[in-house]
């Protein structure tokens, strides 16, 4: 590991798990306990210096998020709201969806991908949705070309494979039948932009893309044009904070992104985040990318004779998902763990997907981050062939 930037406490161990969450960088845990130790308030209510303070950095950490969203996909006007993660911004989308359907008395549908995370399964369950789940894009295409004003909810990359929707096309296709197309992007900013120019909302998780923690964001397009009448801008939890003014009758709800942050915020996560914008910028979404890719392409190079692999060389982004012939897969990863090789192995919280690939219902992941060499390679495939020599 070249942990340059980041705590030495992980130089005895290959940590091949930045899909689940990424190390975090020396500078992000410093904004971090910066807040702590300077302005340790609560942003938005107090009259003193370090409450301002509090709100200045909260606010600033925004218009980087922002900036850095909108400017990359050209979307002027695109609004973030912090929330804990992907998560919570998929349930936000979930419930804003099941109101609307409801108050209108229509259907409540959302037309879903082949290989999601249960992030994106389980909050339309939970909200009364009922899903239609494509087993591949073409069909996902073709559901939506049947259909009019609905909503279509994607991971960019796939958590399992790391593999790359059809953008485009499903933009495209969105657009012209008037759905909304959001997009989960917990998987894409660590080495990808945000493709915010081919959709109309998307939600990420600061923990994997080198930020804090329980701190993420709701992102979603043209806001100005949408307040009034954008039905996903209502808040899924009331209270504090979303509110220009209360009476025991009636609440007035400030506008987005402000209606979905109910509460005291997460100042130091928002700052953190930032900087891990910072970070990205710093290393550049390219090389981050080309980095990433090359150590799954050693992979696949090194393990193919021995290993199922379930991505191609020419889809590869940073994932690198296998299972190891004649081996379990919670084997590999139990006999690495004890190596300090650090792996998921199971269903990799997308079960109906992993179901669909692997024989077994559960497959191994290796994922990668700016700080794996190809040493961390060498080492981590050497230890699979000799569990394949002495277990399979
Ligand atoms: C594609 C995808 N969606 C959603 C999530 C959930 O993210 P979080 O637990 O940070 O909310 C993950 C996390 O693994 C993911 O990879």
């Amino acid at each position: 590991m070249d942990l340059t930037g980041f705590s030495s406490n992980y130089s005895d161990i290959i940590y091949l798990d930045s899909a689940a969450t990424s190390l975090t960088p020396l500078d992000v845990v410093r904004a971090g306990s910066d807040y702590y130790n300077k302005y340790n308030a609560n942003p938005h209510r107090g009259m003193y210096a370090i409450s301002e303070r509090a709100s200045y950095e909260w606010e600033s950490a925004r218009a980087t998020l922002e900036n850095y969203i909108n400017t990359n996909a050209n979307t002027p006007n695109g609004r973030m709201a912090f929330t804990s993660g992907a998560t919570h911004s998929l349930n936000h989308i979930a419930w804003n969806w099941a109101r609307h359907t409801h108050s209108k008395g229509i259907e409540a549908v959302v037309h879903i991908g082949p290989s999601e995370h249960h992030s994106n399964i389980v909050n339309w369950q939970n909200q009364g949705v009922r899903i239609r789940a494509a087993n591949d894009w073409a069909e996902l295409i073709t559901q939506l070309k049947a259909s009019r004003g609905g909503l279509c909810s994607i991971a960019h990359l796939a958590n399992t494979t790391g593999a790359e929707a059809p953008l485009e096309t499903l933009w495209e296709t969105c657009e012209s039948q008037g759905h909304f197309l959001f997009l989960d992007c917990c998987q894409t900013p660590a080495h990808h932009y945000f493709p915010a120019d081919l959709c109309h909302g998307l939600g990420f998780s600061g923990h994997k893309m080198y930020g804090p923690n329980g701190i993420g964001g709701l992102w979603l397009r043209d806001t100005d044009q949408y307040n009034t009448k954008n039905l996903f801008c209502q808040p899924m939890m009331a209270g504090g904070g979303v509110v220009e003014s209360v009476s025991i009758e009636e609440t007035v709800l400030k506008q987005f992104p402000y209606s979905a942050e109910a509460g005291t915020g997460n100042v130091p996560g928002a700052v953190g985040l930032a900087k891990a914008v910072h970070f990205l910028n710093k290393h550049t979404i390219p090389v981050l990318q080309s980095h990433c890719k090359s150590l799954v392409s050693e992979c696949i190079h090194r393990l193919s004779d021995i290993c199922t692999v379930y991505i191609s060389d020419k889809d590869a982004t940073s994932i690198f998902p296998f299972t190891v012939n004649g081996v379990h897969s919670s084997d590999v990863a139990t006999i690495l763990g004890a190596q300090n090789i650090c792996v998921r192995s199971g269903k990799l919280c997308a079960e109906p997907y992993v179901d669909s690939i692997s024989n077994s219902g559960s497959i191994v992941r290796a994922s990668f981050g700016i700080y794996n060499t190809v040493k961390d390679v060498e080492v981590f495939a050497d230890a699979v062939r000799t569990i394949h020599r002495k277990h399979s």
